[in-house]
């Protein structure tokens, strides 16, 4: 077949223009490269084909989202970093800030991330005093997030008792407890967008960032920040360290942990 990714730029436009993502953020020679792998894979003869069909075809359009990220996830993904969370983050914000904490899971995937968030500060609070506020910006994953079933890989960094107490063995699998998940609030939002929203005392986001070029990073650090009340916590990914975290206005507590100045 031809080679279907001679023009990028091409892409860019187009897919901007049709879908509202902007690919300039993402790092090219990994984005280029799983594109194409799902362009040829239809058998498109090239990148105006495919637009064309991602601009009149739903799905051919809801693969593109689905497909321009790797939406893996887990519960309680990197523990050390859970641990941490539960014994020294969750008890600070809660004096610091009190028992009605703000909190986003932003680009929240399959859902494991903000019910792993529910169920840690179930710990620490009554579960009807719990609210997340989850986002992520492929709406097929969080159809799946709401229906809330889980394969054992997903689960197995849940703590046995939580495990036990929230969730209900279905076949091979596990669904979680309506009582986690009616304390989420699932929506569909882009973190390229600039209407952020505001006041929350921690911020969650966790192996997204990792795709974005350095500058579209700084950019979605920068609008943390005003989504943050002063002394607000961001955590983030395991791979995704905060080198500028002077400059961009936050302290350090960990590699993982960050406090709006
Ligand atoms: C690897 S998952 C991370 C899930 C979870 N935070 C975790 O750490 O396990 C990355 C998620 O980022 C989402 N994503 C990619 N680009 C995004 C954007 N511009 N805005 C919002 N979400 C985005 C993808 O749809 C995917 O669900």
């Amino acid at each position: 077949m031809s080679d279907v990714g001679t023009d990028y730029e091409y892409l860019k436009k187009k897919i901007l223009a049709i879908t509202g993502v902007d690919l300039n953020a993402y790092k090219e020679n990994q984005m280029k490269r799983r594109l194409d792998t799902l362009i040829r894979k239809h058998g498109f003869k090239d990148y105006v084909e495919y637009c064309e069909c991602v601009r009149t075809d739903k799905d051919i359009k809801e693969e593109f989202l689905g497909y321009m990220t790797i939406n893996v996830s887990e519960f309680y993904r990197n523990p050390d970093q859970w641990e941490f969370l539960d014994k020294t983050v969750i008890p600070e914000l809660i004096k610091r800030f009190g028992k009605n904490l703000k909190i986003w899971s932003a680009a929240c995937s399959t859902g494991d991330e903000p019910y792993s968030l529910v169920m840690a500060l179930s710990r620490h609070l009554p579960l009807n005093m719990i609210k997340i506020y989850a986002t992520d910006i492929d709406n097929q994953i969080l159809a799946q997030a709401k229906n809330g079933i889980y394969s054992d890989k997903s689960i197995k960094g849940v703590p046995a008792d939580l495990l036990e107490k929230y969730f209900e063995k279905v076949g091979t699998s596990y669904k979680i407890k309506d009582e986690i998940k009616s304390r989420v609030e699932f929506k569909q939002a882009n973190l390229l967008d600039n209407n952020y929203p505001k006041g929350f005392n921690m911020i969650v986001c966790r192996n997204v960032l990792i795709y974005f070029t350095e500058e579209a990073k700084d950019n979605v650090f920068r609008r943390f920040h005003d989504s943050l009340v002063p002394n607000g916590v961001l955590f983030i990914g395991s791979t995704e360290q905060i080198v500028n975290y002077r400059d961009l206005d936050y302290s350090r507590k960990n590699s993982f942990f960050y406090e709006r100045n």
